[in-house]
């Protein structure tokens, strides 16, 4: 059986390392903001080339402890793509911030930076929200269009977070995911480029004043001197010790794992002429390897054939966030962002994982190529 996600092989290459750091762990008895986390952090900081990386619980609290920090909150309008995990629009919800949809190109699957300009416009021109934010989103490891969206986002004063929860290890040119924007937030949740065994997350940026506020809020809002003294309201946040030896771990083979899946892609495409379209000096962390079929009929057909074949594919995203019931109250209906609708209905995505065979590949695209 052809896998989507395979951690098994991988574990058996960290394996070693990794339970001598995890019984070092038992030993020292730091479960929580233990000296491994900090040295994760230097890692990871010095791996996107920014000045702060701060660990937390997961991809979610990594998105929303920036917007906390930014103080976002009702009233304020907050620019994202439906076409994501619905995580991304959440965060904006809970803070009680509304979220603007802007829908996506037909060929990254990435925010669409005109319809992004003109849905900020008609915000102002009605005059009932005040423009904050834009939550740009790589989705499938490929970085959104950032020299672009920051000059949108400088003409109209808006805070750029990157939601890099799947594009951990991309980058445009020499510039580093992690690297883009006000802040980036990334995911550790295990089927990530870069994955824990648990929840985690994590959040990057060269703001100095703002990583201090991070760093507070994923710890109730307190600091390093006084943890029973909250100064403003946070959360519990952090990401355990455990969790980041198997980061550290797992950083250790990265890069060299991002050289696999550049090969998996590169031999898919060979053959597939329907993949992510992935622009000149753009480099994807290839999270998902997701192509598009002509018809939603069509779609479904592949993945019935596929899984009569044993082969594992799973569709990302089958709703769009604007149509899902627990965004209802923003009053979007079917036709409103076409891109995404009709992404949704067909896409589907292939296993995609830095251990798949050039074989498996192989009956992966006769059975797509089978008619
Ligand atoms: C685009 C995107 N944003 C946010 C998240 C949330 O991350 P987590 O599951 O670690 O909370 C995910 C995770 O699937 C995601 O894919």
């Amino acid at each position: 059986m052809i896998k989507f996600i395979d951690l098994e092989t991988q574990q058996k290459r960290i394996r070693k390392p990794l339970e001598q750091r995890l019984k070092k762990i038992l030993d020292h008895g730091q479960y929580i903001m233990g000296p491994e986390v900090f040295e994760l952090e230097e890692k990871l900081a010095d791996y996107c080339g920014v000045k702060h990386a701060i660990s937390c619980s997961s991809g979610t609290d990594a998105l929303l402890i920036p917007l906390m920090a930014w103080g976002i909150g009702p009233g304020d309008a907050v620019f994202t793509t439906p076409f994501t995990y619905h995580a991304t629009a959440e965060v904006i919800s809970i803070l009680g911030a509304t979220p603007v949809f802007v829908d996506v190109y037909e060929s990254t699957f990435n925010i669409d930076c005109e319809k992004l300009e003109i849905e900020i416009k008609k915000v102002i021109k009605e005059g009932k929200l005040k423009p904050k934010a834009i939550i740009p989103v790589d989705l499938f490891g490929l970085p959104a269009r950032y020299r672009l969206i920051d000059k949108i986002a400088k003409k109209y004063n808006l805070k750029v977070l990157e939601d890099a929860a799947q594009s951990f290890g991309g980058s445009i040119g020499e510039k580093k995911v992690g690297s883009f924007g006000d802040v980036a937030a990334t995911s550790f949740y295990p089927a990530k480029p870069l994955g824990c065994y648990g929840d985690g997350g994590a959040i990057f940026t060269n703001d100095d004043e703002l990583a201090e506020k991070c760093k507070s809020i994923r710890f109730h809002g307190t600091t390093e001197h006084d943890r029973y003294h909250s100064e403003v309201i946070g959360l519990n946040g952090r990401l355990d010790t455990f969790q980041a030896v198997i980061l550290i771990e797992k950083l250790s083979i990265f890069n060299e794992e991002l050289v696999f899946r550049n090969e998996i892609d590169s031999y898919y495409r060979k053959y597939l002429n329907n993949a992510q379209y992935h622009p000149k000096d753009y480099q994807s962390a290839h999270a998902l390897f997701s192509i598009v079929l002509c018809s939603n009929h069509k779609r479904n057909q592949l993945v019935e054939r596929l899984s009569s074949n044993n082969i594992p594919s799973v569709i990302y995203y089958k709703n769009p966030i604007h149509l899902m019931k627990s965004f209802g109250y923003l009053g979007y209906s079917k036709g409103d962002l076409t891109v995404s609708e009709s992404l949704s209905e067909s896409i589907v995505s292939l296993p995609m994982h830095p251990y798949l065979k050039k074989e498996e590949v192989n009956k992966v695209v006769l059975a797509i190529l089978e008619k």
